[in-house]
């Protein structure tokens, strides 16, 4: 395959943006490559480089794609928004309607804001969580990754662990201190922690975490979690980026029948364009500005084009509920064909799973939490991503990141994935 263009441009690419890219993971050097490929187009369930390859994508933008590339009528849709104008700087009633449709799906969600992307939704559901508790100090778990704020990139997954990092430098010592984080799953320590420690704002963890490869979670674990948060006044913080309109129209607490007090959304909710967003108890959001005195602001929230995207999609998604169960149908059709193709070459690998996203680990024990993901195979997982390329499939570039599908992969997709894979599996055994 050539793909010299992507190599020239990286060079040209080096010269004028820090290592060539606009986020990390971008650059593939955890999967060893010297350069990544540079798409030029997209369109269902493929993606079009600078060389003009075609590649089945796997990562969907990491996770905003659920129906897959320019789905005709969110594009549709887009278009006619653009005509309208694309930035007012001032209230709309589209914004409107996409808080009411919000509020239908997560039953939680009594009062919405609209932000540029995830990470300032997480940044300012911790505020909002300081101020109406009171207190100072919030818990997160070691391998959950909600976006790059100073006070949550404290053993956060995804682009800091690709790099093997699991904090940031230019962080200060005082919001670190801030920071407790405790491994996921680990309700004991959670006690513990709520037990020594009562200037605890809030908890904040990806229900479903998707950030340090996908972790499959116990309904007990959340619920568990619940009951100490609601006992101690401390915020249930329910970071649903990921998870919010995939694994279930109303997310993971829809799923696990869980009602968190705040809840982040991304991704799905802009249908592809930049958005964020979170909301919860009308008694905590109530406290945002102008009606408190928690300050949140953006020249592009609630931004009329990614509020039009976010609106058809969702409403593409709730209209059309066969859409889940499409996927979830397909994502346990390829957990069965992963997890025979393991057997049959018997190679050290696992497959975690939820609804339209998974992970394929290179370790023969079962992934649970952020030390168990740390010890899977870097060397077997960078043949993985390699044979996957050279098949025209673009995996995640990190062994720390999901697999995200879309209702638009076909038959073919899938049948092509699963070849390659076999390349894969014989490579390693060889
Ligand atoms: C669970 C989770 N929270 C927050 C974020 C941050 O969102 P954004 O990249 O839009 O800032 C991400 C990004 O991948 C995420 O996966």
């Amino acid at each position: 395959m050539n793909t010299n263009n992507s190599k020239i441009l990286f060079e040209e690419a080096k010269k004028s943006i820090p290592g060539g890219v606009n986020s990390p993971v971008r650059a593939f050097q955890s999967v060893k490559k010297d350069y990544p490929i540079f798409i030029k187009s997209a369109n269902g369930s493929k993606l079009y480089d600078e060389d003009g390859n075609e590649y089945l994508d796997m990562i969907g933008s990491w996770g905003p794609m659920i129906l897959g590339h320019n789905y005709p009528e969110v594009l549709e849709i887009v278009k006619e928004e653009i005509e309208n104008g694309t930035s007012f700087g001032l209230p709309t009633k589209k914004e409107v309607i996409l808080a009411e449709l919000v509020k239908e799906c997560f039953p939680s969600i009594k009062k919405l804001r609209l932000t540029t992307s995830g990470t300032e939704a997480a940044m300012a559901a911790v505020r909002v969580a300081r101020a109406y508790t009171g207190k100072n100090k919030i818990i997160k778990f070691e391998g959950c990754y909600h976006g790059h704020s100073d006070s949550l990139l404290v053993k956060a997954g995804s682009g800091l662990l690709t790099f093997e990092h699991q904090d940031s430098n230019g962080i200060t010592k005082s919001v670190t201190q801030d920071t407790i984080t405790a491994p996921f799953g680990d309700i004991e320590k959670i006690k513990e922690i709520l037990g020594n420690e009562k200037d605890v704002a809030c908890v904040i963890v990806e229900p479903i975490p998707a950030n340090m490869g996908l972790i499959e979670t116990e309904k007990e674990f959340l619920q568990q979690l619940r009951e100490l948060t609601a006992k101690e006044n401390v915020v249930l913080i329910f970071d649903e980026v990921i998870t919010g309109f995939r694994v279930t129209l109303g997310g993971a607490q829809k799923l696990y029948g869980i009602t968190p007090d705040l809840t982040i959304l991304g991704k799905i909710i802009g249908g592809g364009y930049p958005v964020g967003g979170f909301g919860g108890k009308e008694e905590i959001m109530n406290l945002i500005s102008p009606v408190g005195n928690v300050y949140h602001a953006g020249t592009l929230s609630g931004n009329p084009v990614s509020v039009a995207a976010g609106i058809k999609t969702i409403s593409i998604l709730k209209e059309n509920p066969k859409i889940y169960e499409a996927l979830e149908k397909r994502t346990k059709e390829i957990v069965e064909k992963v997890e025979k193709l393991i057997e049959k070459y018997d190679v050290p690998a696992s497959i975690n799973y939820a609804n339209s996203l998974f992970t394929i680990f290179f370790s023969k024990e079962k992934v649970e939490n952020l030390e168990d993901a740390i010890k899977t195979s870097d060397d077997f997982y960078s043949i993985y991503f390699d044979v996957m390329l050279e098949n025209g499939i673009i995996v995640p570039p990190s062994k720390y990141e999901a697999h995200f599908i879309s209702y638009i992969h076909s038959d073919e997709d899938y049948n092509k994935y699963f070849s390659a894979l076999e390349k894969v599996f014989q490579k390693i055994k060889k």
